[in-house]
């Protein structure tokens, strides 16, 4: 067994180091404009905001300018530590800053029209943000907008502003998995009963006293003030949830965004292009699901993005589409449509097949973020089964020439991310595990350690930020998996004598 500590794998190349430097200097300048072009754009929003009359003095309107703008440098600031991946996205950062601000100058619309404060969209804006973005973006907003608010108005309006919070932060929280539609709606009722709640308290401790509340409530149920200020707080929440429900696909589409609830919809078998590698490439729909399954669960067991990757496993091998005939889980017939080929150009048939992936999820508008699991499931791995037979009839030529390995090689990227790795070392596995003749616990759990150290010795994972202890988690989690699958045919050593260890590697494992 190797040793797995903390260490995350990334491997300098040589050569490439000044390119690098240089490219990273540019990205961060860039960045830096980005950072002041954004913090003048927010300030010049909130000052234009302050503008509309509510503050008296030129002291206040100086002090209240300067601190918002302080507070939105320390936004950007938290967002630069916090998420850096937004400064990337100038579009989104923008976006941000105008959901952000809008709230803020809300506030100044509805004091100058008279509009209660209860109404306030606050749930709205953080469950845009939450799934726009994230969790931990719409919190850094939350007590962004909050305090912005907080130095705009007096505290006898702030009170009517702050009773939204606790709302916000239970959406906020709430929406960690966006798996049903009706989570919307649940989480826009139970806002609106929060909201409801902070109101009542509001009024009973705040405004009249326990005693005359109820004094009134008792002779005119429906005709005070309260019932209303009530009923509008819980509407605020409930309709939030529909109106988030309504804008979805916008809100996707204007971020760029793959909700839970899209990639759910992908995992249909009845899409389209799932439907289509079913009829046409069964074996290679068989493969898929299954390396779905077992890519899910690592993702899950490292806290990884476990609906993406079951949704990129389900369309990594969609290339395979264009030549099913030419993969070994779709052959039927015992002649092999290699037979007749090269190595050579067996390994370019082979590998096209993540061209032709790309070309395919284009055509099809799957998201782009699928695009990444087609393009990097093999990094640039070598075709072993085809590479090492050239290499056989080389020898066997008795040719002088050497066969170069980088002739066999998938044209790459290596998985970017942690996701795109999984599915890379789901692959592998699933596609060995199918070559095994007779199955024992001890020869599943060397298969998978052996998979995953070849693919972490040619470099595979170098630049998908996977951690040691993250790949022992991740093999543990696949020889559970696998064990599951072939639960049937496992041969424990009672029955079995002694277990076997080793495996025969089989063509499987390079398509
Ligand atoms: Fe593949
Ligand atoms: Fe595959």
């Amino acid at each position: 067994m190797f040793f797995f500590g903390k260490k995350k794998l990334r491997r300098v190349q040589p050569g490439k180091s000044r390119v690098v430097s240089q490219t990273e200097d540019q990205a961060a300048t860039r960045e830096w404009f980005t950072y002041i072009l954004v913090g003048i754009l927010f300030s010049l929003i909130i000052i234009s905001t302050l503008g509309f009359g509510y503050l008296r003095s030129a002291e206040h309107i100086l002090s209240v300018t300067i601190v918002s703008t302080l507070a939105v440098f320390l936004m950007i600031f938290a967002l630069w530590i916090l998420h850096p991946k937004l400064f990337s996205s100038p579009i989104k950062l923008f976006f941000f800053g105008v959901i952000s601000v809008s709230l803020v100058a809300l506030v100044e619309v509805f004091l100058r029209f008279g509009w209660p404060l209860y109404l306030l969209p606050v749930v709205l804006t953080s469950m845009i943000i939450t799934i726009g973005y994230s969790q931990q973006l719409a919190v850094i907003n939350l007590f962004f907008q909050i305090f912005v608010i907080w130095l705009l108005i007096d505290d006898k309006h702030f009170a009517k502003v702050i009773i939204h919070f606790p709302a916000a932060m239970l959406v906020i929280l709430g929406l960690t998995e966006l798996r049903t539609r009706s989570k919307l709606i649940r989480l826009g009722a139970l806002a609106g009963v929060v909201t409801l709640l902070m109101v009542l308290m509001k009024i009973v401790f705040l405004d009249v006293g326990l005693q005359e509340f109820f004094n009134n409530i008792r002779v005119q149920p429906f005709e005070n003030s309260w019932t209303k200020k009530l009923i509008l707080s819980f509407i605020n929440g409930l309709v939030s949830g529909f109106i988030v429900l309504g804008v979805l696909p916008f809100i996707e589409k204007w971020f760029g965004v793959l909700t839970d609830l899209s990639l759910l919809e992908l995992t249909d078998m009845n899409q389209p292009l799932l439907r289509k590698l079913y009829l046409e490439a069964p074996g290679t729909y068989h493969h898929s699901l299954r390396v779905g399954n077992l890519a899910e669960a690592a993702a899950r067991a490292i806290r990884a993005n476990s609906l993406l990757v079951r949704v990129g496993a389900y369309f990594h091998d969609i290339g395979k589409l264009n030549k099913p005939e030419y993969f070994v889980e779709n052959e039927v017939e015992a002649n092999s449509k290699h037979k007749n080929l090269s190595p050579m150009m067996s390994t370019l048939v082979i590998t096209a097949h993540v061209k032709d992936g790309l070309e395919f999820a284009k055509y099809h508008r799957l998201p782009s973020r699928i695009f990444d699991f087609v393009e990097q499931h093999h990094g640039n791995s070598v075709v072993k089964y085809f590479y090492h037979e050239a290499k056989e009839k080389n020898n066997h030529n008795d040719n002088e020439d050497r066969v170069a390995p980088e002739s066999f090689r998938y044209s790459g990227p290596k998985p970017q991310t942690k996701e795109t790795a999984i599915v890379l070392l789901a692959d592998s596995v699933e596609a060995a595990s199918r070559a095994l003749s007779s199955v024992t616990p001890a020869k599943l759990k060397g298969l998978v350690h052996d998979i995953i150290m070849s693919k972490l010795l040619d470099g595979q994972l170098d630049q998908s930020n996977i951690t040691m202890s993250e790949l022992k988690t991740i093999e543990n989690t696949f020889t559970r998996g696998l064990a599951g699958v072939f639960h049937a045919r496992i041969k424990y050593p009672e029955e079995n004598g002694q277990a076997e260890t080793n495996h025969k590697k089989s063509k499987s494992e390079s398509a």
